[in-house]
């Protein structure tokens, strides 16, 4: 990838020691991700699905979308309760997965493909940052779904600018469907980031891995720990690596190299928990109209449809 080992080393030198956290993301990096998902602990992907099997009939008799655009898609799960809504509807639309893991991306179109196969597939590869200013036009109203509380990844500065990215990047009468976790009891967030079986664990160490082979880097993974910590004041879940003992890493063909402290840590992740009225407010902040909003009797999850006006 262009320019990963300026804004790795740019990240690992910073104040706060960090890793971007799409890097966690190639092929295995997914996979592990897709287990977490399974976990007992991490309560958000079966709620959020459930959310979507009870409503996605009422998302898609709301929208009727000619296309549906899903940010961070991975391998194009949850999606799926979309289509057989629109199955249902007998509503036809296209379908324009958009994620940085390509053999993901891949994999969920084949997959896709062979069970739909009334669905017309544009897959879209990179970095959603930088590809929102430029989406593929659409003949019709477009839903632009981001789910998996992906949201909780940036700061909530970094949340909001997203939204009015978004915002920015579609036209009246579109459709934004967004899924976020809720702020909750400490406990309970916490075991959804540790879960027992340490897959967790594994998958934040994978970004190590990533690094090694991608940047030629010489990261030792048993050199570091996994540590999801919960910091109420700022309602976010954050994920480290934490060293294990003093060390020197190299990175770069030129053999760059940093030096960690025993103890330093390296922040690869945050997932910031929302409260109601800081969602609702991302929205009409923006000027999107807010068309529905579903969560679960224990309101651990939110699920927001919106639309821009007009
Ligand atoms: N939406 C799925 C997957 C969530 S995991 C779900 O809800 O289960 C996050 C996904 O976002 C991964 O597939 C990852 O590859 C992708 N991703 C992370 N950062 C990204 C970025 N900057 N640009 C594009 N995709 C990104
Ligand atoms: N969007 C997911 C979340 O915030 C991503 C995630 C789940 C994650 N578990 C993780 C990221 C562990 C890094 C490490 O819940």
């Amino acid at each position: 990838m262009p320019g990963m080992l300026e804004e790795v080393l740019a990240g690992l030198t910073a104040t706060t020691r960090a890793i971007p956290p799409k890097y966690f993301y190639d092929d295995h990096g997914s996979l592990l991700f897709d287990r977490i998902c399974s976990t007992q602990e991490y309560y958000l992907t079966r709620t959020e699905t459930d959310l979507l099997i009870s409503h996605g009939t009422d998302i898609i008799a709301t929208t009727r979308p000619a296309q549906i655009l899903e940010l961070g898609s991975g391998i194009s799960h949850k999606v799926r309760l979309l289509l057989d809504a629109c199955g249902k509807l007998s509503h036809t639309c296209e379908y324009a997965p958009f994620d940085v893991c390509e053999e993901m991306v891949d994999l969920a179109t084949n997959r896709l493909a062979a069970d739909y196969p009334w669905l017309s597939i544009t897959p879209l590869l990179g970095d959603y940052h930088a590809g929102l200013g430029n989406l593929p036009k659409t003949g019709g109203v477009r839903l632009l779904a981001f789910l998996g509380s992906s949201i909780g990844n940036f700061t909530a500065a970094a949340g909001r600018e997203f939204v009015r990215d978004i915002r920015l990047s579609l036209q009246p009468g579109d459709f934004f469907l967004l899924g976020a976790d809720r702020v909750k009891s400490a406990a309970i967030l916490h075991a959804a980031y540790n879960d027992a079986d340490g897959i967790t664990a594994e998958f934040n160490l994978n970004i190590l891995r990533v690094l090694n082979s991608t940047i030629q880097a010489n990261f030792d993974l048993d050199n570091f720990s996994h540590s999801a910590v919960y910091n109420a004041d700022l309602g976010q879940i954050e994920m480290y690596l934490i060293a294990k003992q003093e060390q020197k890493v190299q990175l770069g063909k030129a053999g760059i190299s940093i030096r960690l402290a025993a103890g330093e840590r390296i922040l690869t992740e945050i997932s910031r928990k929302y409260g109601v009225v800081e969602l609702e407010s991302m929205f009409i902040d923006n000027d999107f109209k807010l068309v529905r909003h579903y969560q679960p009797d224990n309101q651990w999850y939110s699920l927001l449809l919106a639309q821009v006006p007009g």
